[in-house]
């Protein structure tokens, strides 16, 4: 084996690794991550103040989310920053914010 050849099956070798070990997340289904986090990561959880069919949640604080039909960035702008007695979820990462704003926009108003 030349030094180059040698060289290369390295690099090809290291890529393969990084792509085995980073795939598992890039798999992780953005829309089921969202339902986690309405269901049980979000503290206090959506779902105790929020109806939302999709996920099973019945809840009478806060607007019905299948009535009302939010698209994403107006639930991102709530999640964020709180809106009435509705907590910002400072807990929550930026990613995890964009999951469950997917999420909701996504399945509010669907027949289940
Ligand atoms: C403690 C109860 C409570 C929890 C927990 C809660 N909400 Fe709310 N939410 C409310 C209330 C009450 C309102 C209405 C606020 C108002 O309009 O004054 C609201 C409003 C909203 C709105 C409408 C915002 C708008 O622009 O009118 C969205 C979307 C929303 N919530 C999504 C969520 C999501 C997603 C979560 C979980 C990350 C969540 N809520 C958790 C009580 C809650």
């Amino acid at each position: 084996m030349t030094s180059r050849v040698r060289l290369l099956a390295v690099v090809f070798v290291a890529a393969l690794a990084a792509l085995l070990l980073w795939a598992p997340w890039n798999n992780r289904n953005p829309l089921d991550q969202g339902k986690q986090i309405y269901l049980t990561v979000s503290e206090p959880r959506c779902a105790i103040c929020h109806t939302l069919r999709d996920a099973g949640a019945i809840g009478e604080v806060g607007p019905d989310l299948d009535a009302l039909k939010p698209d994403q960035a107006r639930v991102k702008t709530a999640v964020t920053n709180g809106i009435g007695v509705m907590p910002a979820f400072e807990a929550l990462t930026p990613a995890q914010i964009d999951a469950v704003s997917l999420y909701v926009s996504t399945v509010a108003g669907k027949k289940k």
